[in-house]
């Protein structure tokens, strides 16, 4: 691989054991891949910081690490965290939260920004063409898709090299001839809720798990974007879509491309195939996957209560997001539910997907694809809720 001239100096341990460790990584994957070169990035963002998932040794990893001088040469944010940071959660207990703080003091110290929260283009928001070394798949469909910034789908320790040494390997979705469409699908049916572009997403990557779907018609609602996108990488590795209209680099795919129709008799299979509960069961929804944030107090309202219909039970709302967006997004949802019954409970800095699962109620609604893929994979029975468009029509 070339290197230039800093980037030697970088490897050869010049600027510090940290710093040579991450080049070592990144030149030894990218050589693997086979990557000509590296390239700087302008934003690193770590996933994989969860203790219930890293453990003791990622935690003594992430504190040797800090407190070897490692330091973050650009801008870093990390992904969210096994409990609810600052407030007390079912999902809690003393010694993981304390467990956690380490963790998250440590991605500090480093220089990490206190984000906990795996809608880092909500922080930043990327621009167009630049490159990011980030590490939470629905963020990287995000950044690809929405924004036209290019990131490859990145491990947790590849994100944490990269942010160290504030480059990564030119390869994947960094070059130009790798961002072109491959799968053609025809949208025929409405998608006005997230559950809706959700199950675009999971019957797209169920078809083609890999691929960069051309979609036409596909809302310009970032929101529905976002939850396609965490969809189609839950369910397969789908790392950038081309949505016409909406994605900056959309074009159709060359021709001969396969093509897929997705229609809403298709949205109401998905539903069944992707839900392992009854709805009717849960008492808690969950709402939130990808975080909401501050952006989205409007939708998260209009999403609680298109969920809630038809669910009698549910005695708690969770909602995850960024412990900067909690107490607004709290005063939305209160608002909207006043007088409804359910009490709202926000989850700040945490994700239901990467806690201790045996503390989750069950069966627990949402109206994540991407949330009731992962729970129902792993024996916590999950059910899909929320409908506003298509799937209403299709079950009147
Ligand atoms: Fe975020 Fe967890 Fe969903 S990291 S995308 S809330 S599974």
């Amino acid at each position: 691989m070339y290197l230039t001239k800093l980037e030697e100096r970088m490897l050869s341990g010049e600027m510090g054991e940290a710093v040579r460790i991450a080049m070592k990584l990144l030149v030894s994957v990218g050589e693997a891949l086979g990557a000509e070169r590296l390239v700087p990035i302008a934003h690193a963002h770590v996933s994989g910081v969860s203790y219930d998932n890293i453990g003791r040794y990622g935690l003594e990893f992430l504190e040797s690490l800090a407190a070897s001088g490692a330091r973050f040469a650009v801008y870093t944010t990390f992904n969210p965290a096994g409990v609810a940071l600052g407030v007390d959660a079912p999902i809690n207990t003393p010694e993981r939260v304390a467990m956690q703080a380490r963790i998250l003091r440590a991605l500090v110290r480093m220089g990490a920004r206190f984000t906990a929260t795996c809608a880092p283009y909500r922080v930043r928001r990327p621009r167009f063409g630049e490159h990011l070394a980030w590490g939470e798949s629905s963020a990287v469909a995000v950044a690809n898709t929405l924004f036209g910034a290019r990131t490859n789908r990145e491990g947790g320790p590849v994100a944490l090299a990269a942010a160290i040494a504030g480059r990564t390997y030119y390869w994947g979705l960094h070059l130009d001839e790798e961002r072109v469409p491959d799968v053609r699908v025809r949208l025929q049916a409405r998608v006005r809720s997230e559950l809706e572009a959700g199950l675009v997403g999971f019957i797209v990557a169920k078809h083609y798990p890999s691929s960069k779907p051309y979609v036409d018609r596909f809302p310009s609602d970032e929101r529905l974007v976002i939850s396609l996108a965490a969809a189609g990488a839950a369910q397969g590795a789908i790392p950038m879509w081309f949505l016409e209209g909406v994605s900056p680099e959309a074009r159709p795919p060359p021709p001969g491309a396969e093509k897929l129709e997705v229609k809403r008799d298709d949205l109401v299979a998905a539903l069944e195939e992707v839900s392992c509960a009854n709805p009717e069961d849960a008492e808690v929804l969950f709402l939130g996957c990808p975080h909401y944030t501050t952006a989205d107090l409007e939708r998260a309202a209009t999403e609680a209560l298109a969920a809630l219909r038809g669910l009698k039970r549910v005695r708690e709302v969770w909602v995850a997001a960024p412990p900067s967006s909690a107490i607004r997004l709290k005063e939305a949802l209160l608002r909207a539910l006043a007088g409804r019954g359910p009490r709202v409970r926000v989850l700040p800095g945490a994700c239901v997907v990467v806690t201790d699962r045996g503390r989750l109620p069950a069966p627990i609604a949402t109206n994540s694809v991407k949330t009731a893929i992962y729970l129902c994979k792993s024996g916590v029975p999950a059910a899909l809720v929320g409908g506003a468009g298509a799937l209403d029509e299709v079950k009147a």
